[in-house]
């Protein structure tokens, strides 16, 4: 079923995709890891097929905005676990906090979503375990007007994918292929 390249390259394509849409997907929360040494869980909110480039939505105070800035390797790490598929890209990665991007992200995005980033930056030290989040805003939607000061701590993460490293876990013989800049190649497992 995956005899050629082109069927993995539109298996990739086809599952970036549907992660970004679904929420049900494997491919929904990747684990996303920056040069230094750290890694996360991040939400794929869109996969621009024709620039092979991943968008996620962050706060802009996070660490991991610091670490990335406006060019940094990132990887991103998805494995769909009934499907038997590793799906392992390396690429540059870029913080757009003001640009029609991030204004649409933020446009798309419904006040509920965008309560989080009314609060406290990731990794405020608390005196007890908190939401961050100002004590009225607990359980309720912020208004548009609330949201005011919230729009300046929403960023987004672009990963432009350069490398994909494909791997299907299979009793018959595991498969392996990998993406440079778009070619591909068979490669062993
Ligand atoms: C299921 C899940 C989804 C998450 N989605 C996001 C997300 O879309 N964006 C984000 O910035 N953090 C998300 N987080 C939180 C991050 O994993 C991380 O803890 C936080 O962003 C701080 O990261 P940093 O200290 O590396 O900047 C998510 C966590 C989990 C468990």
């Amino acid at each position: 079923m995956f005899d050629t390249l082109d069927a993995v390259r539109t298996d990739i394509a086809q599952r970036l995709k549907r992660g970004a849409s679904d929420r049900k997907s494997a491919f929904h929360c990747p684990a996303i890891a920056t040069a230094d040494a750290d890694a996360r869980i991040m939400v794929l909110r869109a996969f621009d097929e024709d620039a092979w480039t991943l968008r996620f939505n962050t706060d802009a105070r996070a660490p991991k905005v610091a670490a990335i800035g406006e060019s940094a390797p990132v990887g991103v790490l998805f494995y769909d676990a009934g499907a038997k598929i590793q799906l392992r890209c390396r690429g540059t990665g870029r913080i757009e906090h003001y640009g029609p991007i991030a204004d649409a992200a933020w446009e798309e995005a419904t006040n509920f979503a965008r309560r989080c980033y009314l609060g406290d930056g990731p990794g405020a030290v608390s005196d007890g375990p908190t939401s961050g989040l100002p004590e009225r805003f607990e359980g309720v939607e912020p208004s548009d007007e609330d949201l005011e000061p919230a729009r300046e701590n929403f960023a987004v993460l672009l990963v432009t994918v350069e490398e994909a490293d494909w791997f299907y876990l299979s009793n018959d013989g595991h498969v392996r292929a990998q993406f440079l800049h778009g070619k591909g190649r068979w490669v062993a497992p």
